[in-house]
């Protein structure tokens, strides 16, 4: 097989786009669309499907016997790649972040469901996984193997995320703000580079702290293009919920019918609101949000937090 075929998987790109309207966006002034990466498919949704077309179409191309890859035990990149190796009928080994495998974790049992084999590994050992020693120590455990970088982050990767403004500058005339959220900023990197010099490219960390800002010069070569990278203060970093998020993803759902996951969208969604409270962008903005899927991740947190649930349907 040289390239994936669609048909089977039922992947459906381009992914829409729609337009929400809030008394605030009114207020301002300010037009908000969003691409619903979200609706790509409902278990390898959004950049997950982006970030894993060329991997896979890789994978094919070459022969090899499995796919081995890494994530947290609530991560939506081995989420997406158990389904779509399920579908396509390959093997698939995910070594995880964790000590044990919690068997009522939601996301395991639906990896499990897929027939992932899983391997555990401690913080320390998971730190070391992208070095040769351990690269190797997989090679010889799992021969003929293709190893997918953590969240599916690779060259790979960083080609999928490019196709997304491919289909935006079809589908949308005239944007002046393009709006997403970033973990290690490859898909941020793949809008950033296929975007026009007279657009900006706001991108909101789901995690504390600027360092994404040298990965981002690292993978954007072209330093005419015009972006910021925003830190994750206020929730205080990855994976950290409040009320006040919990409150803003039941608000978002109310007025729109769109569905946020509490790591990624709701907060950058979140900062970006803020941002148009506060006069940041100039009236008349045409603005687009990149909603990058992870819906799981609210099923990730319900099982978490029982007693302060995600009430809503996605
Ligand atoms: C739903 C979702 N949105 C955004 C991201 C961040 O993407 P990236 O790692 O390419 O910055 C991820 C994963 O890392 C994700 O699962």
């Amino acid at each position: 097989m040289s390239s994936i075929d669609f048909k089977n998987l039922n992947i459906k790109v381009p992914s829409p786009i729609v337009e929400v309207k809030t008394s605030l966006l009114e207020e301002k002034d300010l037009q908000l669309f969003i691409k619903r990466e979200d609706q790509i498919h409902f278990e390898i949704s959004g950049n997950k499907w982006r970030k894993l077309k060329y991997n896979l179409i890789h994978f094919f191309q070459n022969n090899f016997k499995q796919v081995v890859t890494f994530g947290g035990v609530f991560s939506n990149h081995i989420y997406a790649t158990a389904a779509a190796c399920y579908e396509l009928g390959i093997p698939l080994i995910i070594y995880l972040r964790t000590d044990k495998i919690d068997p009522n974790n939601p996301t395991l049992q639906f990896v499990q469901g897929k027939n992932a084999q899983l391997i555990c590994l401690s913080r320390e050992s998971y730190r070391e996984k992208d070095q040769a020693e351990f690269i190797h120590k997989i090679h010889r455990e799992w021969p003929n193997s293709f190893i997918i970088p953590e969240g599916g982050s690779n060259h790979f990767g960083l080609k999928g995320t490019e196709e997304i403004m491919a289909e935006v500058k079809v589908q949308l005339s005239s944007l002046d703000i393009i709006a997403l959220p970033a973990g290690t900023a490859y898909t941020a990197a793949g809008i950033i580079s296929t975007s026009s010099t007279n657009q900006k490219v706001e991108v909101f960390s789901a995690l504390k702290g600027l360092f994404l800002q040298s990965v981002l010069h690292e993978l954007v070569e072209d330093g005419t293009k015009n972006w910021v990278l925003y830190s994750d203060e206020y929730f205080g970093g990855y994976a950290k919920v409040d009320q006040t998020l919990l409150n803003f993803i039941d608000w978002f759902f109310h007025e729109t019918s769109i569905p946020l996951d509490p790591i990624y969208n709701a907060k950058a969604m979140y900062y970006l609101f803020e941002n148009i409270k506060n006069g940041k962008y100039s009236r008349g903005s045409r603005m687009l949000y990149i909603h990058t899927g992870g819906l799981q991740g609210i099923t990730g947190y319900n099982y978490m937090k029982p007693d302060n649930r995600i009430l809503i349907d996605y």
